[in-house]
């Protein structure tokens, strides 16, 4: 955490010094005060208090203007310190891989983006002001009273033990509580963020109640652990008010006896003393909120450097030069277990070699792995045995940015963001021309309906894409990835909600419009598939038959399968 601090070193210097200012003046108020009372009231001398009283408003003023420019500095590193670490977390939890986002779950990077962070930013421009206030505050607090009378000193002296040990005897205690609130604010962001993405589901479900019941639980439990810590605290005050009272007592009783005894000690010294002895206890006080806020941010800035301490599961490779078929993708004995390999192996030893600009169709009854499969060509899962090569290179010896650049993948689940439909589409090559967007909807029979819509192609999509129709969403994916510049092509069943007609129509502006592209497409329609060059049928995470169209219907018992069952729904329908 240290490095995000070094950029504004020169503000965690001067936020204390000017707080040293703001203390000593301060800490010169109670003598100044004393000075009145002895000098001036009790001895009727009102030019003395006129004296005395502009002084103390001199020093106000001064120690102001030191406060303001302490707190100014320190919010200038706090909100810069706070600033970087959100870019650096946000940028580390972007390289994430699938299977890492997974583990540490949405709704806890979301807390630790927002929540555990501000925690530690909060400590930060706590400690740079109160930190030295604090130490300043005793130490010439402690000063100031041996100047007063060494007795007063002894009597903060007997104080201080009963302070220190109230402080670390709730410390001790609420300190392991600190994480245990992060985890339940986990536990709030997920179900909250599962659900309020989730919304349509929820209602067409009216599982409503079940769900406000599943957010209560949540919710209650961070309520009850909150509960906890501040009722726990809420203890510490009053402790050290007796401490902090039984110790004026104390001052009061010296003072009253030395006052009878000894000429030394005025009433204006004792009232002095007491407000001394205040600054001092409390100051303790104020360092136990401190240590409180650093328990805390300590808690998160565990959190928060778990995600930076995680290293990218697919890191780059080594960029090794043995690429020579461009356009080429490759399988050699590939097989794929998921990280954590609950659900067992998916894929088992699959060989196969795509040539560069032909079309290959995966078809496969659902849950056989054609997603995994094609996942592994952009490297969003590493194969566990075997190679995935790409233009004749393992996709592990790229650069991961180099190999995905390549790659143009219209995912199963599509993706849109709310922003216009032109900027959706011109999101992989930001600086296409309208011309250039325009072909690429037309050729994803995407241009009529957008033309059609309100604002045509300045249209405002909505978050995640809610204001378009399913086929609507399929079709600006298509653009967005035929736009991008790209060497092969990757539709997951990325046409399954168009009708029959609009896809061939885009099947066949897809031979036009990018012959040279290599393409990979998976689809559980016949019709989708019988013009692909060649057909892969997938069995139970493994190579069934692969052939064209025509060629399976003769001798894969499987694709005849899924044909005849298709034509008898057909002829039903
Ligand atoms: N992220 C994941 N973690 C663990 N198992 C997974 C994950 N994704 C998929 N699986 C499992 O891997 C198997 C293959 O899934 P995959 O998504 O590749 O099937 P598919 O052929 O694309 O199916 P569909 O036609 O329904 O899209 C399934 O049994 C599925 O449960
Ligand atoms: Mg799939």
């Amino acid at each position: 955490m240290k490095k995000y601090l070094k950029p504004y070193w020169i503000f965690c210097v001067l936020a204390p010094l000017f707080m040293v200012g703001e203390v000593c003046m301060d800490l010169l108020q109670p003598d100044l005060m004393a000075q009145i009372v002895d000098k001036g009231v009790l001895a009727h001398d009102v030019s003395r208090i006129l004296s005395v009283g502009v002084k103390m408003i001199l020093f106000t003023a001064l120690g102001g203007l030191s406060g303001v420019l302490s707190g100014v500095f320190a919010n200038i590193a706090s909100q810069g310190f706070g600033n970087d670490l959100r870019k650096d977390l946000f940028s580390r939890i972007m390289s994430l891989s699938f299977q890492q986002t997974d583990r540490f779950t949405t709704g806890s990077l979301v807390t630790r983006l927002s929540n555990d962070t501000t925690q530690v930013q909060t400590f930060i421009g706590l400690a740079i002001r109160g930190f030295v206030r604090n130490i300043v505050m005793f130490f010439g607090g402690v000063v100031m009273l041996l100047r007063l009378s060494p007795r007063f000193a002894l009597v903060a002296a007997c104080g201080l033990p009963f302070v220190g040990a109230t402080v670390v005897f709730f410390m001790k205690k609420a300190s392991p509580l600190f994480r245990v609130v992060q985890e339940k604010l986990d536990g709030v962001n997920n179900v909250m963020q599962e659900n309020v993405a989730g919304a349509r589901v929820v209602k067409a479900y009216v599982k409503e109640d079940h769900e406000l019941g599943r957010f209560d639980a949540a919710n209650d439990a961070l309520c009850a652990t909150n509960l906890r810590v501040q009722t726990l605290l809420a203890y510490m005050g009053p402790c050290m008010n007796i401490v902090l009272n039984l110790c004026v007592v104390g001052v009061i009783l010296v003072g009253g006896i030395t006052v009878k005894t000894d000429g030394g000690v005025t009433p204006g010294s004792v009232m002095a003393a007491i407000t001394y002895l205040s600054q001092i206890l409390m100051g303790i006080g104020f360092m136990a909120n401190i240590f409180q806020t650093f328990t805390r941010a300590k808690a998160s800035a565990e959190r928060v450097n778990e995600v930076l301490r995680e290293s990218p599961a697919i890191a780059d490779g080594a960029e090794k030069e043995t690429e020579t078929q461009t356009g080429t993708v490759e399988f050699r004995g590939v097989s794929f277990t998921y990280p954590g390999g609950a659900g067992g192996e998916v894929l088992h030893g699959i060989d196969l070699r795509i040539r560069k600009g032909e079309t290959l169709a995966v078809i496969g009854a659902t849950g056989c792995g054609k997603s995994t499969l094609v996942q592994l060509i952009p490297r969003f899962y590493d194969a566990t045995a075997g190679q995935v090569l790409v233009d004749g290179r393992d996709v592990r010896d790229y650069k991961t940015e180099e190999l995905r650049k390549k790659i143009s993948f219209v995912m199963q689940k599509t993706e849109l963001y709310s922003r216009s439909i032109e900027e959706n589409i011109r999101w992989g090559k930001p600086d296409a021309s309208p011309e250039e967007t325009k072909a690429a909807a037309a050729a994803a029979q995407a241009d009529a309906f957008i033309c059609d819509a309100e604002y045509g192609y300045y249209t405002p999509v909505t978050e995640g894409g809610h204001s378009l129709s399913g086929g609507q969403k399929q079709r600006i994916s298509i653009a967005r990835a035929l736009l991008k510049p790209h060497e092969i092509l990757i539709f997951d069943d990325s046409t399954s909600a168009l009708d029959l007609k609009t896809e061939a129509a885009l099947t066949k502006a897809l031979r036009e419009s990018d012959p040279n592209a290599t393409k990979i497409i998976v689809a559980q329609r016949i019709a989708t598939v019988q013009h692909a060059d060649r057909i892969l049928v997938m069995e139970n995470g493994s190579v069934a038959a692969i052939g064209a169209h025509e060629e399976l219907l003769r001798t894969s018992p499987i694709y005849q399968d899924i044909y005849a069952s298709q034509l008898r729904e057909g002829g039903a329908a």
